[in-house]
């Protein structure tokens, strides 16, 4: 009798946590529930979903994401899962569609079998999971509206005189200002400008190809100079892969900067290139063909004359990895892999507790993929890594659904972080948060509600925060599963009035 229990209750957990069914409908059509199709859902997964990148549990989604997703990922596959797809998940669909088929990347016969796909489909809807909504309370705070002549800001970078360079993404403008906030110059480039690199003499400037990749293919990124000494401008590199980030590098000892180009592609594509000067020329080599990279970060060189750097890839196959580059010849070592749906966007290299070694700083948030309606996706955040003897340790989290972008606030005993969320909770509106070094690498938490959807930040020197925006409503289901939508009005470039730690 005492055996037979426990073996029922041990039965009764297998089954519980193995093929468990959180929902058996969704929009009013019955799924297979059955722990056989369940199972045979998960091993489809696992066979088709690992081609490009992590196969995500279920559990890491609602159903609605999780539905939008099947027909998208369909697309990839060979499978028209669009079928259920209301009228506003319809139109990104069909854009997705579009876009994938002029880059001939949907296969003409299906790469699943039906009732393959049938298993599947109900193992992501069965076990997906109720929407998330934080516990944590957000302060209103308010922004004092600094004039710049665009909508949308892409770039916020302080430069060494205490002024700041912005990025206008509507209209491709780069906007230089004093330490007053006042804007003394113009540029106006071929599309938005996302990075800046300041030198001794020059800027340099990275424009991202298009504002929004997935409708517009052929979008070309450029690296301009912009002299310190009356903003006199060129392009030094055009024609590039759509692109996310650089940095300046001498990779061929010639004391010109040489550039490593994080290239972020459009929904696939991408690679690291390495541009070299020739005389008045640059040479560019595919150092690696990773998709979507976002973000990199120098690290120290363990050899003389060799470049090395972490790259952080977004889009699919989401990771961080490390390249050694000398000489034309590069080694690369993947160092952590995350699910597609992190939405990994922000790298730094800082020593966050001042003991002498420095830490990795991985954020993630970016929701730009995942369909109509944003989802509060509690594993997305800041992971803090040491990295020793060739191997990374991750040391801490903060969860921080939606987050962008971050700048760090360096005091004497730490640095201290705020970072932009704008794919945040719906209910919560936690748009920007700030992390208050304490101790070690630990920090306190405080959220802010703004009257804005914050994408980049910088400080001034009396340590307040610039905060600049791009106001597209935002679309989200909340936990009784009613769709919200929250509407923006507040200036595209403001200055915060809390007082940064
Ligand atoms: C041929 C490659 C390929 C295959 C096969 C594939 N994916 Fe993807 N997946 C991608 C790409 C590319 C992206 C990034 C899309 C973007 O950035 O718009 C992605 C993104 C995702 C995301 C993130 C979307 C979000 O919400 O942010 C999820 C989840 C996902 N895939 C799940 C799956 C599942 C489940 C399968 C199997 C049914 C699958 N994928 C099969 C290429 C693939």
């Amino acid at each position: 009798m005492y055996l037979k229990t426990i073996l029922s209750f041990i039965f009764l957990f297998a089954v519980l946590s193995c093929n468990r069914a959180r929902f058996n409908s969704f929009r009013g059509e019955a799924l297979s529930v059955d722990a056989a199709t369940l199972k045979e859902g998960k091993k489809a997964a696992e066979k088709h979903c690992s081609a490009c990148h992590l196969v995500p549990q279920p559990e890491s989604m609602t159903q609605v994401s999780a539905h939008f997703m099947l027909a998208y990922m369909g697309l990839f596959l060979g499978v028209d899962a669009s079928r259920q797809l209301d009228p506003l998940e319809k139109e990104q669909f069909r854009n997705r569609y579009e876009l994938l088929k002029r880059q001939n990347k949907i296969p003409v016969n299906a790469m699943v079998l039906p009732n393959e796909w049938h298993s599947l489909k109900a193992w992501y809807l069965a076990s997906a999971r109720h929407p998330f909504e934080s516990s944590e309370e957000a302060h209103e705070a308010s922004l004092t509206e600094i004039g710049i002549a665009d909508r949308g800001v892409t770039l916020l970078a302080r430069l060494s005189h205490g002024g700041f360079a912005v990025g206008g993404g509507m209209s491709g403008t780069l906007f230089f200002l004093d330490a007053n906030l006042r804007t003394i110059k113009s540029i106006p480039l071929d599309s938005p400008p996302v990075h800046l690199v300041e030198t001794p003499d020059a800027y340099y400037v990275l424009t991202l190809g298009s504002l929004l990749g997935s409708l517009d293919a052929d979008a070309r990124s450029s690296i301009y100079k912009v002299s310190r000494q009356g903003y006199q401008y060129h392009k030094i590199l055009w024609d590039l892969p759509r692109a996310a980030h650089f940095l300046i590098a001498n990779l061929n000892n010639d004391n010109t900067p040489d550039f490593v180009v994080a290239l972020f592609g459009n929904v696939v594509g991408g690679g690291v290139l390495a541009c070299t000067s020739q005389r008045a020329k640059y040479a560019c080599n595919t150092i690696s063909e990773r998709e979507s990279v976002v973000r990199l970060a120098e690290i120290k060189s363990e050899k003389p004359g060799e470049f090395s750097f972490l790259a952080l890839a977004g889009g699919a196959r989401e990771g961080l990895f490390r390249i050694d580059y000398k000489a034309g010849v590069s080694r690369k070592k993947s160092l952590v892999d995350y699910p597609p749906h992190l939405g990994s966007v922000w790298l730094e290299v800082v020593d966050i507790d001042k003991d002498g070694t420095d830490e990795i700083l991985v954020l993630s948030g970016d929701n730009a993929d995942q369909g109509p309606y944003n989802e509060v996706k509690n594993d997305q955040g800041l992971r803090i890594y040491r990295f020793a003897n060739g191997t990374l340790t991750q040391k801490g989290f903060e969860s921080l659904p939606g987050a962008l972008s971050l700048v760090l606030l360096p005091a004497r005993d730490g640095v201290s972080i705020a970072v932009s969320r704008f794919y945040t909770d719906p209910v919560r509106k936690q748009d920007l948060t700030l992390l208050t070094h304490t101790k070690g690498l630990n920090f306190s938490r405080k959220h802010f509600t703004l009257s804005v959807r914050p994408t980049v930040l910088a400080t001034n020197n009396q340590g307040q925060l610039l905060v600049g925006s791009g106001n597209i409503p935002i679309i989200s289901y909340n936990k009784e599963g009613t769709p919200l939508v929250r509407e923006f009005s507040g200036p595209a470039l403001g200055l915060l009035k809390i007082q940064t730690p």
